[in-house]
C-alpha cells in the first residue's frame, strides 16, 4: 500500500486543482462467520493493533473505519512553526503532536494517540449500547489519521451466526445478514470474504452472501484464514488453487495471530514473519501468492484498477480546461506559458508510475493510448 500513497496523494491534488471530485476509493468490507478472523485480517491491513478480537462474538456493531492520509508530523510541525498565519492555514491538523492518531464520531473532540485506548473505547462503546452479547446495526465511526495509510474506508462487521446466545434475539441470523447486505450491496464496496481453512468452504456463508449482491464476482475476494489450524493430514491446497470454489479476484491464504499470540501480545511484525515461514514450509509453491503482505498488495492492485477507471474523466477535464484557457489566451493575443502542460505531465507520470508499481498488470493498461490521446490535445 505504501507505494500507492504518494501516487494517490498527487492525483488527489490534481483532481482538486481541476475542481473535480476527488477520487473515491472503494470501501473494503469484511464478511465471514463468527471468529473466522475478520478483525485480525483488517488489523494486519492497517498495520496497527487497535481492534477488539477474540473467540466468541466480539465485534457486535459495525465499525466504519475511515483511514485518512496526513503529512508526517515533522512536515506538519514546520507548517505550524512557519512564518505567519498564511503558512498556518496549510496545516489542517494544527497542534496535534502525534504521527498517527484516531478520533470517534461519538466523542469528536477527544484525540486518541494510544492505539490500545482506541480498542478500549470501541469495547466500551459496544458494551454501552448493546446488552449481553446483543448486536446493534448502529455503526461506530472511527477515523485514523496517519502518513502510512491510504485514504480509504474499511468496515468491520459482526460475524454471521446461527444460534442465538445471551440476550440475542431468535432472529439473530437474519438480523446480521441484513446488516451485512446493507454494506456489501453498495457497488463501491470490495467484499473481503474471510473463511477459516478448518471449515468447509462449500458451506461458506460469506461467499453465499457475496454472491447474492455480486453474482459475477467482480468485487469479491476470498481470504482463507487459520491455515495453521487444519487437521493433521489435510491441507488447503485445492481450496487455494481455486479448485473447490473459483473466485475471480483471487483466493489468498493467511495465518493470523492465535488466541495464545494475542494473550502473550505477539507483535504484528513477528506474526508476519512467522506467517511467511509457515507458508514457505507448508505451501512452498504458493508462498509468494499468499500471506497478509500479498493480500495488501492485491488490494493495492485492485484500488489501482479502480483509479485507472477514473482517469478518463480526469483526462476529459484537462482537455476541456485547456481549450477554455487557450481560447481566453487567444483573445488576449499574447504568448503566455502553458500551465496545462504540467497537468499533462502529472497524468502521464501517473501512467508510468502505475506500470512500475504494479508488475504484471502493466500490460493491461493502455499507457500509450493514455499518453498518445492526451498528446493530440496539445
Ligand atoms: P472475527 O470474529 O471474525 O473478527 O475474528 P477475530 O479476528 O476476532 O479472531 C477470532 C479468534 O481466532 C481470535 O482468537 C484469533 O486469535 C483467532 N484467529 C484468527 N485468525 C487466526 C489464524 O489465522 N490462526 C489462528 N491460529 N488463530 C486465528
Ligand atoms: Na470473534
Ligand atoms: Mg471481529
Amino acid at each position: 500500500m505504501e507505494t500507492l500513497i504518494p501516487i494517490i496523494n498527487r492525483l488527489q491534488e490534481v483532481f482538486l486543482t481541476l475542481g473535480a471530485e476527488i477520487i473515491q476509493l472503494p470501501q473494503i468490507v469484511v464478511v465471514g462467520s463468527q471468529s473466522s478472523g475478520k478483525s485480525s485480517v483488517l488489523e494486519s491491513l492497517v498495520g496497527r493493533d487497535f481492534l477488539p478480537r477474540g473467540s466468541g462474538i466480539v465485534t457486535r456493531r459495525p465499525l466504519v473505519l475511515q483511514l485518512v492520509n496526513v503529512p508526517p508530523l515533522e512536515e506538519r510541525r514546520k507548517q505550524d512553526n512557519g512564518n505567519g498565519a498564511k503558512q498556518n492555514a496549510q496545516n489542517n491538523y494544527p497542534g496535534i503532536k502525534a504521527e498517527e492518531w484516531g478520533t470517534f464520531l461519538h466523542c469528536k473532540n477527544q484525540i486518541f494517540t494510544d492505539f490500545s485506548e482506541i480498542r478500549k473505547e470501541i469495547e466500551e462503546e459496544t458494551a454501552g449500547s448493546t446488552n449481553n452479547k446483543g448486536i446493534s446495526p448502529e455503526p461506530i465511526y472511527l477515523k485514523i489519521y496517519s502518513p502510512n495509510v491510504l485514504s480509504l474506508t474499511l468496515v468491520d462487521l459482526p460475524g454471521i451466526t446461527k444460534v442465538p446466545v445471551g440476550d440475542q434475539p431468535e432472529d439473530i441470523e437474519a438480523q446480521v445478514q441484513k446488516m451485512i447486505l446493507s454494506y456489501i450491496s453498495n457497488p463501491n464496496s470490495l467484499i473481503l470474504c474471510v473463511s477459516p481453512a478448518n471449515s468447509d468452504l462449500a458451506t461458506s456463508d460469506a461467499l453465499k452472501l457475496a454472491r447474492e449482491v455480486d453474482p459475477d464476482g467482480r468485487r469479491t475476494l476470498l481470504v482463507v484464514s487459520k491455515l495453521d489450524l487444519m487437521d493433521a493430514g489435510t491441507d488447503a491446497l485445492e481450496v487455494l488453487l481455486g479448485r473447490v470454489i473459483p473466485v475471480r479476484l483471487g483466493i489468498i491464504g493467511v495465518v493470523n495471530r492465535s488466541q495464545h499470540d494475542l494473550n502473550t501480545q505477539k507483535s504484528l511484525a513477528d506474526s508476519c514473519k512467522d506467517e511467511q515461514a509457515f507458508l514457505q514450509r507448508y505451501y512452498p509453491s504458493l508462498a509468494s501468492r499468499c500471506g497478509s503482505r500479498y493480500l495488501a498488495r492485491t488490494l493495492s492492485r485492485l484500488l489501482m484498477h479502480h483509479i485507472r477507471d477514473c482517469l478518463p474523466e480526469l483526462k476529459t477535464r484537462v482537455t476541456v480546461l485547456t481549450a477554455q484557457y487557450q481560447s481566453r489566451l487567444n483573445s488576449y493575443g499574447q504568448p503566455v506559458e502553458d500551465h496545462s502542460a504540467t497537468l499533462l505531465q502529472i497524468v502521464t507520470k501517473f501512467a508510468s508510475d502505475y506500470c512500475n508499481t504494479i508488475e504484471g498488470t502493466a500490460r493491461h493498461i493502455q499507457t500509450s493510448e493514455l499518453c498518445g490521446g492526451a498528446r493530440i490535445c496539445y
